[in-house]
């Protein structure tokens, strides 16, 4: 039987020995942060992609995460750390729906948020992620955009950008649209004084009345400089634990105890342990033509993104 520390310790032995660098999503659990090279939103660690140096990369987080890093660094050996962690709202589109839209709404350019498969980028413009979507959006040169597929995302960054013409569709995360406004009016009862912080894939009714929206990284960036003491955080419940690290002073509450994602959950240290070790995880692997079409897209979005 290991202790988290002993099981930390192999692995970051492992990861010197075999010159893997490891990037993790804002959502992992924080044994997996204390043994991370890079830990962040998902524009944070589509940027990490583009520069990192190690032989191999391994991504502790879901699919299109790791699709996104083997996108970037092409010539890397990149590694998904549970080969089930999915993201089920990159599932909700394909590319026969998308190019049946281009044929409907012609001359729109097509933004997609970064949660979607290599394969979907290869036929849309731009990528955006939630801390870079209004400034790519701003930036693009087309007026007329078809924002796919997250719609609660898509409405937040048309209130931001009225000057676009923004196209939205149906679809969205199936663990932050569980929130619901009923829980927010409970939560804001029992503590009055707290600040309330969501993720733009909160339904509209609820990034209505936050006082900040943003992304996994921009919420705890948000509470930790904050003055306040108290917090409602309505983005997945592991940034509750991670701010509680953060700032043991401060008071952090669910804004609902369902906003669980269990494909982030999936991965465990003792996966993290295998992958470095080189004998877990799954290794991505992509034809050179979606990974030159989709590159396409997320080159995009770094450059129109800043
Ligand atoms: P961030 O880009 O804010 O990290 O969001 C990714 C995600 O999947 C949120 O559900
Ligand atoms: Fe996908 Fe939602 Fe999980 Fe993020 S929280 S990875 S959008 S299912």
């Amino acid at each position: 039987m290991y202790t988290t520390r002993e099981l930390q310790d192999a692995i970051l032995k492992l990861k010197k020995e075999n010159d893997v660098c490891i990037l993790a999503h804002a959502y992992q659990s924080h044994d997996i942060w204390e043994v991370a090279d890079y830990v962040g939103d998902s524009y944070g660690l589509s940027l990490q992609a583009a520069k990192a140096d190690a032989k191999t990369v391994l991504m502790c987080g879901v699919r299109f995460m790791a699709e996104t890093v083997k996108i970037l660094s092409p010539e890397k050996r990149v590694v998904l750390s549970h080969p089930d962690a999915g993201c089920p709202m990159a599932e909700q589109m394909d590319v026969p729906m998308v190019t049946q839209l281009k044929e409907k709404f012609p001359g729109y350019a097509v933004a997609a948020y970064v949660n979607t498969t290599a394969e979907l980028k290869t036929v849309c413009d731009v990528c955006v992620t939630s801390s870079s979507a209004v400034k790519v959006i701003r930036n693009m040169e087309s007026r007329d955009i078809l924002f796919i597929p997250d719609g609660q995302l898509g409405k937040w960054v048309a209130e931001q950008v009225p000057e676009k013409n923004i196209r939205l569709f149906h679809g969205g995360c199936p663990t932050h649209v569980r929130v619901s406004a009923q829980e927010l009016k409970r939560a804001k009862a029992d503590h009055p004084g707290a600040l309330v912080l969501v993720h733009p894939e909160c339904l509209p009714e609820i990034s209505a009345q936050a006082d900040y929206v943003g992304s996994t990284t921009g919420i705890m960036d948000y509470a930790e400089k904050s003055g306040a003491a108290e917090f409602i955080i309505g983005t997945e419940n592991s940034i509750v634990q991670h701010l509680q690290y953060a700032c043991p002073e401060k008071k952090f509450f669910p804004l609902s105890k369902d906003c669980v994602c269990h494909n982030m959950k999936l991965t465990t240290l003792a996966d993290v342990y295998r992958c470095v070790a080189g004998t877990g995880g799954e290794e991505i692997v992509l034809a050179d033509e979606v990974q030159k079409k989709a590159r396409r897209c997320l080159d995009n979005m770094l450059k129109y993104g800043g």
